[in-house]
């Protein structure tokens, strides 16, 4: 059963802390805590990486240390979030057991090194993590201080092991039954790869099968599904020793390796590490890609998520280290509050004198004391999110959608198709969600198999696998009355990479009123355009430039908006509205620039009367609100280079920031708001 009660009445704060890094130091958990409490911190997440120091020798189990720090941060009004240490094992059970190590692709078992990088398969290693998990279920399960579980870290990879195919072969076997039903959706006859029996099944690699695209598919979805079934493990073993505290994974951002959405599932809230790469180049972008990762991880689970990392200075992996210039620590905090988070949480409250991130920024750094610039701004932002305690039971409510399928991009990815040298897909993806910021509007970021039921707008870019009967979704949803932005290279294949016979995009031909009868790619740096007709309630004649892909299709009822521009299809219809039902359907046939998608939205915005969050937004400015009966906190930061003002409706009660609305560059206003959308 999940749990849907978050485990907090205020804003989680603090981040990853390693004790265990510091056991012959006494004195350091002794500062710390004086620390944290000086920067309002309430919870640290503990033992991620610590299974050396709770099982030492195998079945030597060491918890002593961690039950006296745990004790000691809570008589300091500090809570805990206690990882399972299966992120990082020991040396000594790489060695007794090597088949927990795994395998590459190129059938080379691994030496005992790094992290994250077990065999999901091994009953060893699932044995030995249920093992551990048990004990520190047992030792804490009744302990107030810990308020969760931290189930592993930032799960990831695959595993080629014996074990793993053996797994893999018995997965694609319940899956298809039949050898000529695989046969078929893999489409074997290709180059002359059909299968005689399941047992011939093997994992892609470079020095076999690679470009069985069905296969490829498969093998990562069992990939994420292994992981699933561990990580299922994992929890058990908590739950049969009587842990009742709610459960979470670590998620990172844009990550292609796992089906987030399936693995999602199986906890009781999602939360993710942020990374974003400040003043190198835009910040407004970086802004909008992590608005849009909150909304997407938000989404998975529609409840709230933590935000569970995020560095309060520099990220010592990044290619350019930067500070975080003045102001956005505690912005970040509030951008992920405003999206859903009911937690802003570091990597890592205190820096390690060596190894890989001992300069990866942090709360408390090598100096060691509070008298630091970082340390001013943690602790700055700790006094601003206790204020803000009133937001945790509200709830991010949006009218628009976008539609997202991580294994429709592993599907596009990999097909030799229209653009090998570059899909435009996640541009695409973010100038759609930028287009709808721009209009004022909270996005939910949506796997296909999520209903549509709630929304006035759902916005489809470059879905180019459909399944889950998303067609059959999207006619329902405009037919009974919504607006669907669908854009080009869409509804091209199937769930195993076959191509839909009849026309594209599948199934949808009569909604949007259109056919793709063709698609052209451009090369970099080539554009065309796109010519919005005197008619049409946009743009005004304006041309929009496009690159990359575009459709070439054929009007079957829809009404053309913008015609293209130049070459061959100058004339021909690039944009295109239709009637269907008691809604609107939009296409939108070319990779076009961002300010195509702002204007479209702001139309179909007004034309449907879709609320906004506020009249008007700033450029650089990011808006999102959360609701709880008829209160609206709105929360609105700036990324812009100037100076702006946000116009704050004559009821607002300001809770943060300055109450004329002035923003300076990485400032967020925090107001309240009855609910009256404009
Ligand atoms: C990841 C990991 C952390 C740490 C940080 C550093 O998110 O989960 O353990 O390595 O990166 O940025
Ligand atoms: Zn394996």
């Amino acid at each position: 059963m999940a749990i849907d009660r978050f485990p907090s009445s205020h804003i989680l704060y603090g981040g990853d802390y390693n004790p265990d890094q510091w056991l012959d130091r006494p004195d350091i958990l002794i500062k710390d805590i004086e620390l944290m409490r000086q920067a309002s911190i309430n919870t640290v997440t503990l033992g991620v990486f610590a299974w050396a120091a709770l099982e030492p020798l195998e079945g030597e189990f060491h918890l002593d240390w961690l039950q006296k720090t745990i004790a000691k941060l809570y008589q300091a009004g500090i809570c805990t979030i206690l990882a399972t240490p299966s992120g990082a094992r020991p040396r000594w059970l790489a060695e007794r057991y090597p088949e927990v190590l795994r395998v590459d692709e190129n059938r080379v078992r691994c030496l005992y090194g790094e992290r994250h990088n077990h065999c999901y398969t091994s009953p060893v290693y699932r044995g030995k993590v249920a093992a551990i998990n048990t004990r520190l279920a047992e030792t804490f399960k009744d302990d107030p201080a810990v308020i969760m579980w931290h189930i592993s870290n930032e799960y990831g990879g695959e595993c080629h092991c014996d074990l793993c195919q053996d797994a893999f072969r018995r997965w694609v076997k319940d899956k298809y039954v039949d050898v000529g039903a695989l046969n078929s959706a893999w489409w074997t006859p290709f180059w002359s790869h059909q299968y005689q029996s399941f047992d011939q099944v093997e994992s892609p690699s470079p020095r076999g099968d690679t470009g069985l695209l069905g296969l490829n598919l498969d093998w990562k979805r069992f990939v994420t599904e292994q992981t699933a079934d561990f990580m299922r493990k994992e929890i058990a073993a908590l739950r049969n020793a009587g842990a009742q505290q709610p459960t979470t994974t670590n998620f990172m951002e844009d990550y292609l390796g796992l089906n987030y959405y399936v693995l999602g599932q199986d906890v009781d809230f999602i939360s993710w590490d942020s990374y974003p790469r400040w003043h190198c180049g835009s910040d407004e972008t970086a802004a909008c890609k992590t608005a849009m990762q909150h909304d997407l991880m938000r989404s998975i689970r529609r409840k709230p998520f933590l935000l569970m990392e995020s560095s309060p200075a520099s990220v010592n992996w990044h290619e350019i280290s930067r500070l975080k210039r003045p102001g956005v620590v505690e912005t970040a905090a509030l951008q992920a509050v405003g999206h859903g988070a009911d937690a802003a949480m570091f990597f890592q409250m205190r820096q390690g004198r060596g190894g890989y991130e001992k300069f990866h920024g942090a709360v408390i750094d090598h100096y060691g004391g509070e008298d630091t610039r970082v340390f001013r701004e943690v602790s700055e932002t700790g006094r601003t999110l206790a204020s803000l305690a009133s937001v945790v039971q509200s709830e991010v409510k949006a009218p628009a959608a976008i539609v997202c399928d991580t294994e429709s991009r592993w599907a596009m990815e990999a097909a030799a198709g229209p653009r090998n040298a570059g899909l435009p897909y996640k541009d695409m993806v973010l100038n759609c969600y930028r287009g709808l910021k721009r209009a004022a509007l909270n996005v939910d970021v949506l796997n296909p198999q999520q209903s549509l039921d709630r929304y006035q707008l759902v916005v489809v870019p470059m879905l180019y696998m459909f399944q889950h009967g998303i067609e059959e979704r999207l006619r329902a949803f405009v037919h009974s009355g919504g607006t669907l932005v669908l854009t080009c290279w869409s509804g091209i294949v199937n769930e195993t990479d076959l191509c839909f016979e009849g026309g594209t995009p599948h199934g949808l031909m009569d909604v949007v009123g259109v056919r793709s009868t063709e698609i052209d790619a451009l090369p970099d740096g080539v554009t065309n355009t796109m010519v919005a007709g005197p008619e049409v309630p946009f743009g005004h004649g304006r041309n929009y430039v496009w690159g990359n892909l575009g459709d070439i299709i054929e009007l079957r009822g829809a009404k053309t908006l913008c015609t293209y521009g130049a070459d061959f299809c100058a004339g021909m219809p690039a944009l295109t509205e239709n009637t269907f039902g008691a809604g609107t359907a939009y296409y939108v046939a070319a990779d076009a620039e961002p300010v195509l998608y702002e204007d479209l939205f702001q139309y179909i915005v007004q034309f449907k009367d879709i609320s906004r969050i506020v009249p008007h937004v700033p450029a650089g400015v990011y808006v999102t609100s959360r609701q709880y009966a008829n209160r609206e906190y709105v929360f609105a930061s700036s990324f812009a280079q100037e100076d702006v003002r946000m116009e704050l409706p004559d009821h607002a009660r300001v809770l943060h920031g300055d109450s004329s609305g002035l923003l300076h560059p990485y400032q967020t206003v925090v107001w309240e708001q009855t609910l009256h959308h404009t």
